[in-house]
């Protein structure tokens, strides 16, 4: 497996390594003749991804993309929905189309068959070649909580309270943020062909630490990263200050890595 680690003050400093390792993995499956997917998070990690990938928008091949999840419950065109986030912060300043870019259907009226129909759009697009990643306190990816299975593929899932009071600051209130939403699985994100995963601060120190030094358990979500070949993460604001100084030096120190 590979994994390459990128540390600095703040995410700002990164923005542009985070770009070059999706543009590359971009072209790359352009130049193989597909169409290449683009996977997006949303929070605030990837917004200096975003900014970089904004400048250089000429070097995007044409792409599609899907978002990792969406809130269950909100109205269509909450500025808070996962939907207008990626509008704003993706569709727009990357000049992309909207129909381009998927996002689970969080007012579906079945919202498991959403999840499945989201699932089987993914695979009918080839899957992911490159999926941007942040990662919770808690190490959940995308809304994959402390005991998903590892395999879980896009379904409906209840919120943390964690994440409820760490989601509450976009929101008036804590009783405002969703209890539940529909998010990739941690199969989904595993089967993604290459893994770009952002983080700043010292609250995410613990989770990074766990995901990639401790063992590989639906309790740390984010240790499938162990199980993936092509992982790159950017570190910014001490989010990396618990991670060895071997790991940091590109040994294998633990898990999957060893
Ligand atoms: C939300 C999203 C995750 C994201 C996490 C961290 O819970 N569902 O996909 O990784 O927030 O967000 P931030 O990057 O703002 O710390």
């Amino acid at each position: 497996m590979t994994l390459r680690i990128h540390l600095a003050a703040t995410l700002d400093e990164l923005g542009g390594a985070a770009a070059d390792a999706v543009l590359s993995r971009l072209r790359k499956a352009h130049l193989q003749g597909a169409v290449p997917v683009l996977g997006v998070a949303t929070g605030s990690s990837p917004l200096s991804l975003y900014r970089a990938l904004a400048q250089r928008r000429d070097e995007l091949p044409p792409l599609r993309a899907f978002a990792l999840d969406e809130y269950l419950g909100l109205p269509p065109g909450h500025p808070e929905s996962y939907a207008e986030v990626v509008r704003r912060e993706v569709v727009e300043p990357l000049g992309l189309d909207a129909g381009q870019v998927a996002v689970p259907d969080g007012s579906a009226a079945d919202p498991e068959q959403a999840a499945a129909d989201y699932e089987a759009a993914i695979s009918a697009a080839g899957g992911v070649d490159v999926q941007i990643l942040g990662i919770g306190n808690n190490g959940h990816l995308a809304f994959n909580e402390p005991g998903s299975p590892l395999d879980s593929r896009t379904r409906v899932v209840q919120l943390d309270e964690s994440t409820r009071q760490a989601n509450a600051r976009f929101f008036s209130s804590l009783e405002d943020v969703p209890t539940q939403a529909l998010t990739q699985g941690l199969g989904t994100i595993r089967a993604a062909r290459s893994l770009v995963l952002l983080a700043s601060g010292a609250a995410k120190a613990e989770a990074l630490a766990a995901a990639l030094q401790g063992p590989v358990t639906e309790q740390v979500p984010a240790s499938i990263l162990q199980l993936h070949p092509d992982v790159t993460i950017l570190l910014a604001d001490g989010a990396g200050s618990g991670l060895s100084p071997d790991l940091l030096n590109g040994q294998a120190v633990a898990g999957a890595f060893r």
